[in-house]
């Protein structure tokens, strides 16, 4: 499979660089937009395939020039669930406008687009009761699910008025290498193993009872592969994740145990006012029935690989 001419937005993030780098050998030519809002240009791989464009995925002008010749999009990039919280605006700008106006503009300007896909994300089901959750529940409570779920909406709009064709993946809590802590809003994994190698103690909100299901990052990569690949997945909408729950406690006391420091010290803070969900695990069984995809990690193979890849300090 060569996915030719791809846009990557949000290709300085987390999952956007891990991304770029498994597309790297599968493409022809790899563009980038990213306002690095919280992207790190050197995240990116160095390589002549790459084209970077240090701007907004609103830019008209700049989306004339690069969709005409794409053939695949991939559309990561984000305003994340904390931030979002702060700013609603903000939030409704980046994750809501720029994913229709993205489409939009997909629409009218990219003629050989052969599959679009759209990230978004389990915060769709707030504190939902069914767990693991399959992807027919959804409850809205905060701004980052509201304008992710919109993006999901929009996306069926095209794909019925406009027959484009999208994918949308809602992904569970990734982690893993590329996960950087220079970016304030990273995840809870990055910032354990940064207090535990800092000597300062891992910080949980809350009891550290509630849970998340914690997906490896090339497992996560594999699925968003797997679903631009597909042509027979055109309006479908897949949970990415393990479907094991595990609690923060727990991940503290892996993380500590992967990094040989037993006995570190965990401090309790008062819970946070966002995500203030309680059990999150997905249901992926669709995903594993139509594309075969199977997360191939464990939470202490992936725990390791990212201790082993922090210790060897690649781009960071
Ligand atoms: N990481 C996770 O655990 C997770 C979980 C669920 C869903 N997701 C989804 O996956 C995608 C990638 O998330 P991530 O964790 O890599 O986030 P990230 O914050 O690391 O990356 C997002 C990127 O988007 C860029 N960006 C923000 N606003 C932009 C704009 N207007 N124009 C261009 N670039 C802009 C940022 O600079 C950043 O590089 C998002 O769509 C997110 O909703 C991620």
């Amino acid at each position: 499979m060569n996915f030719g001419n791809v846009l990557v937005t949000g290709g300085a993030g987390f999952v956007g660089s891990q991304l770029v780098q498994k597309l790297l050998p599968v493409s022809n030519r790899i563009t980038i937009i990213d306002d690095l809002s919280t992207g790190n240009r050197h995240a990116i791989p160095e390589s002549e395939k790459i084209v970077f464009y240090h701007d907004t995925v609103t830019n008209e002008q700049l989306l004339q020039q690069v969709l005409p010749d794409i053939d695949y999009v991939f559309h990561l990039s984000c305003r994340n669930l904390v931030l979002s919280a702060d700013n609603l605006e903000a939030d409704f700008q980046t994750n809501l406008y720029a994913g229709f106006f993205l489409l939009q503009q997909v629409q009218k300007h990219c003629p050989s687009l052969k599959k679009m896909v759209y990230t978004s994300t389990a915060s769709v089901y707030g504190n939902a009761p069914i767990i693991p959750t399959p992807e027919s529940y959804y409850q809205i409570t905060m701004p980052y699910s509201a304008s992710k779920f919109a993006v999901e909406h929009y996306c069926q709009v095209y794909i019925h008025m406009y027959q484009l064709p999208v994918t949308i993946l809602r992904l569970s809590n990734l982690y893993g290498p590329g996960q950087l802590v220079s970016n304030p809003y990273c995840g809870v994994v990055a910032k354990f193993f940064d207090a535990a190698q800092k000597g300062q103690p891992l910080t949980i909100y809350g009891s550290g009872h509630q849970t998340r299901d914690f997906t490896y990052i090339s497992d996560g990569v594999e699925a968003i592969m797997l679903a631009g690949s597909r042509t027979d997945t055109v309006g479908k909408v897949y949970n990415v994740g393990t479907g094991i729950e595990t609690s923060i406690s727990d991940l503290a006391k892996l993380v500590l145990q992967v990094v040989q420091k037993a006995d570190h010290p965990i401090q309790y803070e008062p819970d946070r006012t966002v995500d203030r969900v309680y059990r999150r695990a997905l249901d992926s069984r669709l995903l594993q029935n139509d594309l075969g995809w199977q997360p191939r990690h464990t939470l202490e193979e992936g725990l390791t690989n990212t201790f082993l890849w922090l210790k060897r300090g690649e781009r960071q």
